[in-house]
């Protein structure tokens, strides 16, 4: 591939780089300068199997004709719109192409421009749901351990990692965690769902009982759990967990971020397990992860509540100068149109077996001590070394950079969620390099 910019520049100071290493990047830059298809192209010249979609977000491969030309197409027509008190038509049309391809009882859908503030979108207007029904002493939110909805304060209030807390103050008050669902113990190398674990859901019984459910606007959970090197839901756990928030009137949240748009070969987790929540937070996938972009997905009464006074007056005090960007929409439109035309998710669910077969061949090599799976995506657990968390992994990380292939770790945790249009002789490729790795490990 030719390039026409220079591969890598010469000083690497003054960008900080989010998530990184920064020191040790900059020592060694991993640099990418191109993407087609399932492939990066490094800087040095090298093509890189994308195991990751980006970080989770390419579902449709990279560069992909028709969302780069919607792109281009829209720039040069409408560039931008104010996003209050003015449409434009796109804003409208991703709106109910995302509806159509919701759970059926999702019905509309507020723009963000990342994961992270879909879910401080979806708090807050969880809060001001109850007291736009004259329910204002419910302004509890109730998180989980090991959970991640993003960066920002309220995400990381109710997230449950502990490096993203720590060194942040004391945070959103009146929050609760449940308990995380991870299970090594009785739920190591199973295959998709674990059997053990349903039984944590209860536990939001114990945090009503404490706390009075007339206090709770909200649980947040992340259906499968991503980030914190997924967590699969016990069979049941999602079922239950929407059982008791309904009895005690608590909306419940899914953040969707990385579950939405066909990752386990549904259009989201909520249709996957058949589980109705009042809301869905979700980003990434939305645009194939070209154009930021995250929306609020959310039930007809959830947003019916806020439809109530005076009609000049603005009902939601909330939105950002970018909602609904023009070109974020375009790119959006487009997107759904790729995973429709080439049946995206239905691909995923079809290779699911094939992938999790691949997977799986992993047990039994050095420090592998659990695998986890469901559609396209799939994680590696490895025993840490002794005081040295995170380093056996991250170096995996970079040996498999090296052969490569594009992987992700989290604490000693590999995670890898490819593009949904990866084909059986990329999986073995990815999965094959991996295994190489892990044989060289410390
Ligand atoms: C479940 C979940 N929520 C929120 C976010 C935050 O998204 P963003 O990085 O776009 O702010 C992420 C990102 O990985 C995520 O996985």
């Amino acid at each position: 591939m030719a390039l026409d910019r220079k591969p890598a520049p010469n000083d690497l100071d003054a960008f900080w780089m989010p998530f990184t290493a920064n020191r040790q990047f900059k020592k060694a830059p991993r640099m990418l300068v191109g993407a087609k298809d399932m492939y990066y192209t490094s800087s040095d010249g090298r093509q890189v199997l994308d195991g990751t979609a980006g970080l989770w977000c390419c579902n449709a491969g990279h560069c992909r004709p028709k969302i780069t030309e919607a792109i281009q197409k829209q720039a040069a027509e409408l560039d931008y719109a104010p996003a209050f008190q003015m449409g434009h038509p796109l804003a409208f049309e991703l709106a109910n192409r995302l509806v159509d391809v919701a759970p059926k009882g999702i019905e509309h859908v507020f723009y963000t421009n990342s994961g992270s503030e879909s879910v401080e979108t979806a708090l807050k207007l969880a809060i001001a749901y109850h007291r736009a029904r004259g329910d204002g002493a419910r302004t509890r939110l109730i998180g989980r351990e090991r959970g991640y909805h993003g960066v920002n304060f309220g995400g990381i209030s109710v997230g449950g990692i502990v490096n993203n807390r720590k060194m942040f103050g004391s945070l959103l008050t009146g929050v609760d965690h449940l308990p995380h669902t991870h299970l090594p113990e009785q739920n190591a190398f199973t295959r998709g769902q674990p059997e053990h674990g349903a039984n944590l859901a209860d536990e939001l019984e114990r945090i009503v009982a404490l706390h009075g459910a007339e206090t709770i606007a909200a649980v947040i959970v992340e259906p499968m759990a991503g980030s914190t090197g997924v967590l699969l839901p016990p069979k049941g756990y999602l079922q239950r967990l929407r059982e008791i928030t309904k009895k005690h009137g608590i909306l419940l949240i899914f953040d969707e971020v990385i579950t939405g748009f066909g990752r386990l070969g549904s259009s989201f987790a909520a249709e996957h397990f058949g589980v109705l929540p009042d809301m869905m937070t979700t980003a990434k996938g939305l645009t194939n992860g070209v154009i930021p972009m995250g929306a609020v997905l959310t039930t007809g009464e959830v947003h019916d509540a806020f439809m109530q006074g005076p009609e000049h007056m603005i009902e939601l005090f909330h939105g950002y100068t970018y909602s609904g960007n023009p070109i974020a929409a375009a790119a959006g439109i487009a997107t759904l149109d790729t995973y429709k035309e080439e049946g995206l998710f239905e691909r995923a669910a079809e290779l699911a077996p094939y992938w999790e077969d691949a997977l799986h061949g992993l047990k039994g090599l050095p420090h592998v001590i659990d695998i986890r799976n469901m559609g396209l995506i799939g994680a590696v657990e490895l025993e840490g070394i002794p005081g040295e968390p995170t380093k056996r992994a991250f170096s995996a990380f970079l040996k498999a950079y090296e052969k490569g292939i594009m992987i992700r770790t989290t604490g000693d945790i590999i995670a890898m969620s490819p593009p949904l249009i990866i084909d059986k002789a990329q999986i073995d490729q990815l999965i094959g390099t991996l295994a190489d790795v892990l044989k060289t490990l410390d």
